[in-house]
């Protein structure tokens, strides 16, 4: 069987690790070839290929990024996308294809599954955002990055006297935020799923204060204020998948507190160094059984499905099932965290 792989949206620490086990397994248990498809979808849709093989993924298990190449590409937005594909698998033999990508790219790769394509999915986004499986890899990582940054803040502010606020990646999904959060000990987490009240969070700041610490807000990308308005947008341009670009809210949030308690407040954002450089060894471990259990339901022929962590177990779940909703923060796993703001 010749299977073709590709990487598809934002990148993120784990996609080599990925591509390494499918190619590995595939090579040596299956006797499979690989195609690799450059940038995402842009890749089957203009016939884009590179070389795959065990000799490619030599020394990629720790790299950041992906040696495929990623675009946000949408082949359903483009006029004779989908037949453009199937085309181009068709000319480059391809029986198969492992598709390893986020909400958008999966959510592809439902559509082209229920038209006839024969494709497996793997989950990835460091949004950790993904209903089908409890984690992605790439979250690990991002957690650990933005966990970094905030035991660092935590000593400048103090030195300062001033209130730092920390913008992490979450579009929709606070986890990156929650997690980061509670990890070095945030004065105050705020996320898409709560909007948050800037009056309570001021409060929180005079508190810390009063403690003789300097306090630190941690905030998604994508928090919004209660009293309505809508996300910061850093321009109100939209990607293939209709996603503003967002960003901006650290900043806002940063001027408000200066301007409600007299207490200087900085913005920090930490933005693609979360996304960046090599992977944990937690998130190489998942997207290495990632990797191994979707070219094994290629093997099987199990098409139309996607790899999932459930508790320890690699499960596989339909495509649909694992894109059609957001995984959010609940409002029981937000109050653990607020024990600790203030
Ligand atoms: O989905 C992953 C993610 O990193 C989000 O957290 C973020 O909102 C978005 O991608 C940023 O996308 P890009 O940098 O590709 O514009």
């Amino acid at each position: 069987m010749r299977v073709g792989v590709l990487t598809g949206g934002g990148d993120c620490p784990g996609l080599n690790a990925v591509i390494r086990a499918v190619v590995r397994r595939g090579v040596r248990d299956h006797s499979f070839e690989f195609v690799g498809f450059r940038d995402g979808w842009r890749g089957p849709l203009e016939g884009l290929t590179m070389e795959l093989g065990i000799e490619q993924c030599r020394g990629i298990l720790p790299r950041g990024g992906t040696i495929l190449g990623s675009s946000r590409t949408n082949p359903f937005k483009i006029d004779g996308g989908v037949e453009q594909i199937q085309e181009n698998l068709q000319k480059h033999g391809v029986d198969a294809l492992v598709a390893i990508g986020g909400e958008d790219t999966l959510g592809v790769a439902t559509k082209l599954a229920e038209l006839g394509v024969d494709v497996v999915g793997v989950p990835k986004t460091i949004d950790n955002d993904l209903s089908g499986t409890d984690f992605t890899f790439g979250f690990d990582t991002a957690v650990n990055i933005a966990t970094e940054a905030i035991d660092r803040l935590h000593t400048t502010a103090e030195s300062h006297h001033r209130v730092l606020v920390v913008e992490v990646m979450g579009r929709h999904a606070g986890w990156i935020a929650l997690h980061a959060g509670i990890a070095g000990g945030a004065s105050a987490v705020l996320i898409p799923e709560q909007p948050f009240d800037i009056e309570k969070l001021c409060d929180y700041v005079e508190t810390r204060f009063e403690t003789h610490y300097a306090p630190i807000i941690v905030v998604s990308e994508g928090a919004v204020p209660a009293e309505g308005g809508d996300m910061t947008l850093v321009s109100g341009e939209k990607d293939a998948f209709g996603h503003v670009r967002l960003g901006g809210i650290g900043d806002r949030i940063a001027g408000e507190i200066e301007a409600r308690t007299g207490k200087e407040a900085r913005a920090v954002v930490l933005g693609h160094v979360q996304r960046g450089g090599t992977p944990t060894a937690f998130d190489r471990w998942l997207a290495t059984r990632f990797g191994l259990h979707a070219i094994d339901a290629v093997a099987d022929k199990d098409f139309g499905t996607m790899v999932a962590l459930r508790g320890t177990d690699i499960v596989r779940v339909p495509l649909s099932e694992g894109t059609a909703e957001l995984k959010l923060v609940s409002a029981e796993e937000y109050a653990e965290a607020a024990v600790f703001f203030g």
